[in-house]
């Protein structure tokens, strides 16, 4: 290891993160007794701009008077980006009137470290001029080029940062990825296989977003953070969202967004470590504390060989799966 230790993310189940537009007070009742276990209550994108300022109301309104947290819940807000003329209000109003209900703040479009400090500063000085006792955290969308390029100083940028979520819309509009969806993969970006003779040769989709994905990944591992994958907009596809949600679980992702209810259940199945992976982490942890007590480093379990290294991973897998369990059984 490094003589750099990275502290471990803030341990808070993500494997949901519920997004409702702050226009549709109508939901926030259902969202608050449903299962995801974040919820993010949407100024941004999802509200037209006529609506911004009700929107905004409708926040707070709904933070003080619903029990999000008694009902198992972290609620967060999504302000509007910082270049326009609703952040400061977005912030100033929903953390004065209701930042002791508040667990954290999304900000969307991160392009520099500075976006998150001057961020941290006004809660800072909210928190203090208003006696909120616990830290509000933020959440930070990676979804543009310029954020990508900084994101190693951006993941390092506040000690209230817990994840970086992939915002793959938007940076497929600063990137200008060709494609008009909300994540999924392009039937043009892909390999042929090499030609052989007059055999046919196969197309195999590759996944453009691989390389967001592993930096965003990345960046949180070394920093203490969890790595949250974003929306998948065709909520008719299940399969398509299980297959997305799949390859960023297998990277190292905590969860991913639902953009509609129908989602909420898959993300949380798809992020809850399998239980036959799980039985088989303990099976290691088991097996090396034996070799240990033997004084031996590596051992042979079920045929493969496993050493100090398999300590780490499945330790990993164990706290995810009895910190899920903790939830279900409380
Ligand atoms: C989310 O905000 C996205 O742009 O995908
Ligand atoms: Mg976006």
């Amino acid at each position: 290891m490094s003589f750099k230790v990275t502290p471990p993310p803030v341990p808070r189940l993500n494997r949901c993160e519920l997004a409702v537009p702050g226009s549709s007070p109508k939901f926030f009742e259902k969202a608050a007794g449903g299962k995801a276990d974040v919820v993010f209550l949407d100024l941004e994108d999802a509200v037209a701009v006529q609506d911004k300022e009700p929107a905004r109301k409708n926040v707070i309104q709904a933070l003080n008077d619903i029990d999000w947290q008694g009902k198992g819940k972290s609620v967060s807000v999504r302000i509007n980006g910082l270049d326009t003329q609703f952040a400061y209000r977005d912030i100033v109003d929903v953390v004065e009137q209701a930042g002791h209900k508040l667990d954290m703040v999304m900000i969307p479009k991160v392009g520099t470290a500075a976006d998150v400090y001057a961020v941290d500063m006004l809660l800072s000085q909210i928190e203090l001029a208003k006696g909120i006792k616990k830290k509000i955290g933020i959440e930070v969308i990676i979804e543009t080029a310029l954020g990508m390029q900084n994101i190693s100083e951006i993941a390092a940028s506040s000690p209230r940062l817990e994840s970086l979520h992939f915002g793959v819309a938007d940076y497929a509009a600063s990137t200008r990825a060709r494609t008009v969806g909300i994540g999924g993969p392009n039937k043009l970006y892909g390999v042929l296989t090499d030609k052989d003779g007059d055999k046919a040769r196969d197309f195999h989709w590759g996944d453009m977003w691989h390389y967001a994905i592993s930096r965003i990944v990345v960046a949180c591992r070394a920093n203490g953070l969890r790595p949250i994958d974003g929306p998948f907009g065709d909520f008719s596809d299940t399969d398509g969202f299980r297959a997305h949600a799949n390859r960023a679980a297998v990277l190292g992702c905590e969860g991913k967004w639902a953009i509609h209810p129908s989602q909420i259940d898959l993300a949380n199945e798809l992020f809850t470590p399998d239980v036959a992976e799980v039985a088989k982490a303990r099976r290691i942890l088991e097996a090396m504390k034996q070799a240990i007590a033997e004084g031996r480093g590596a051992v042979a379990l079920e045929g493969k060989l496993i050493d100090y290294a398999s300590i780490r991973q499945a330790e990993a897998l164990v706290n995810q799966a009895d910190r899920i369990a903790a939830k279900a059984a409380s």
